[in-house]
């Protein structure tokens, strides 16, 4: 039991270390686009538009999948929309990104 167990404890925090270290890599990623392609007119803090301040609880309190939506979409007449040149990998990011303005 002890020798098959070891192995396998072994390969599970691996496997963990390996997951945690991409979902980081991935917040990285998200934190980089926004600063690319969002905080010229948002701001870093997501606040510089203040009507449309993506920390507010007015945006946060939308869904994961409207705040998606918006990002694929744009928001008249504005705010540019980004379907075509993110992938829908990369909007989700964002979302996750604007989570952690809040
Ligand atoms: C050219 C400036 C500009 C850029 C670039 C931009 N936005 Fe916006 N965004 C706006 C404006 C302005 C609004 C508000 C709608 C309007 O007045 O046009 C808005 C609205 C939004 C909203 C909705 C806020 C609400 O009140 O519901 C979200 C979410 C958002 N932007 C996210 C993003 C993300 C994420 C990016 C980067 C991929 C981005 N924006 C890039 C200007 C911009």
């Amino acid at each position: 039991m002890k020798k098959i167990s070891l192995p396998l404890l072994t390969l599970a925090t691996a496997l963990a270390v390996v997951l945690s270290i991409s979902s980081l890599a991935h917040a990285q990623d998200a934190q980089a686009t926004y600063k690319s392609k969002c905080a010229m007119c948002h701001g870093v803090d997501g606040k510089k538009i203040a009507a449309h301040d993506l920390s507010s609880a007015d945006v946060q309190k939308k869904s994961d999948a409207d705040l998606a939506a918006i990002i694929a979409e744009g928001m008249p007449p504005r705010m540019p929309e980004f379907g075509d040149k993110l992938k829908p990998e990369e909007i989700k990011g964002l979302v996750a990104y604007i989570r952690t303005l809040k």
